[in-house]
């Protein structure tokens, strides 16, 4: 969010607390990438049986983008880092570690963090992926301030990118409706910082959940070891999403409330003093039943939902980066998170800007 002078081509030196390894991770810059090609509900129509009023009402979604051929969840990636880069005044090659947030890397192997670090330019710096699915920016997230918080790392780069629409069975109405494309990104800096009232700022809590009971409510069948890429696989349809949409619908409810007392929890706070609730966009109804049930004034709720639909890992930092450039999120805001996607796994986190 400042603009920090540019660091040295080498890793840079770790602040004083940092070295101490009593570090807050603080995100120094945000950026995003949707791709140009928009779907709206009308062109849904032609495809499946369904109608802009049943999708408008029922989740909320007006459009979403979709990467065409050939763009992949690292281009995406590449691009919002870059963007996050930039607003924070470093370089790629200032970066000492890079997490990306995926279920749809490019390919089976390498990790999709690999090919973001080539395509920034930045240095040998680990880089990996972490598949949460719609949950996956908060696991990420977490993982990154547990590097800067033990003092291991200093300049961290946090994508979270998916493709879904590439996995959709465009036949199938109650899932190709809901999803869209794209990538956000944050860069964690270590550096101390405090707000104008002398509070800190940064990554102040996390919460993390998952419960594997819940694995056949939402997943891929197809493309990994329990069925590897076949013909047969192919005609069976087992590379495409499968939804129990109102299974789904309760426990995100239910568990994106959860995950929000327990961040605000950790963090000695209240819905009282947050500033925004940036949640994951899955459903317009499912962001109204969180809101009325933590007591948050609907005009607290930043929602994107309309034009992007479910982007998945990409959710929270594309809804991040654009309320922050769009002025609405200000330095020293208090910004609630949550999440909720396959696995079923979710989590939560409260982060002072
Ligand atoms: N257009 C028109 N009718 C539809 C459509 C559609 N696209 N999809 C379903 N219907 C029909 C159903 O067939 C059903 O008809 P029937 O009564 O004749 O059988 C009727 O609408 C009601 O279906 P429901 O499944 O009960 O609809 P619901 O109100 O639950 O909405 C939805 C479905 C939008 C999928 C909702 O359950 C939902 O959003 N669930 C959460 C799923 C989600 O967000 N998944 C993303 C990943 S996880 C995450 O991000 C949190």
């Amino acid at each position: 969010m400042h603009a920090h002078g540019s660091s040295p081509a080498s890793r840079p030196a770790a602040p004083p607390r940092a070295q101490a390894g009593l570090a807050r991770a603080r995100i120094l810059g945000t950026g995003a990438f949707l791709p140009p090609f928009v779907r709206t509900n009308r062109d849904l129509e032609r495809l499946v049986d369904t109608s802009d009023a049943w999708i408008t009402e029922r989740t909320g979604i007006r459009e979403r983008r979709l990467a065409p051929e050939g763009t992949t969840t690292s281009d995406m990636g590449a691009i919002a880092a870059l963007a996050a880069l930039d607003m924070a005044g470093l370089r790629a090659t200032d970066l000492d570690l890079i997490v990306v947030a995926t279920v749809t890397p490019d390919m089976p192997m390498p990790s999709a963090a690999a090919l973001v670090q080539h395509k920034i330019g930045a240095g040998p710096c680990p880089a990996f992926d972490i598949g949460a699915a719609c949950a996956g920016f908060i696991f990420a997230l977490t993982v990154a301030e547990q590097f800067i918080r033990t003092g291991k790392r200093h300049r961290v780069l946090v994508v979270g990118g998916d493709t879904l629409t590439k996995f959709l069975d465009w036949t199938d109405r109650k899932t190709c409706i809901l999803f869209g494309d794209g990538a956000g990104a944050v860069v964690l800096g270590s550096d101390v910082a405090v707000d104008a009232q002398d509070r800190p700022r940064g990554v102040l809590s996390t919460s993390l959940s998952t419960d594997g009971s819940l694995v056949p409510a939402l997943y891929i069948p197809g493309g990994g070891s329990a069925h590897p890429p076949s013909a047969a696989t192919v005609e069976g349809r087992l590379h495409f999403i499968r939804m129990n949409g109102q299974e789904i619908f309760k426990h995100a409810i239910k568990n994106l409330v959860s995950a929000s007392h327990a961040a605000l929890d950790d963090a000695g706070m209240t819905t009282a003093g947050i500033d925004w609730v940036c949640a994951h966009q899955a459903n317009k109804r499912i962001l109204d039943q969180v809101a009325i049930r933590l007591g948050t004034a609907p005009d607290r709720m930043l929602s994107n939902i309309d034009r992007v639909g479910n982007t998945s890992s990409a959710s929270i930092p594309i809804l991040l980066d654009e309320s922050v450039r769009a002025g609405k999120i200000k330095d020293g805001d208090t910004v609630l998170m949550s999440a909720l996607g396959a696995g079923v796994s979710w989590g939560g986190a409260v982060v002072r800007m």
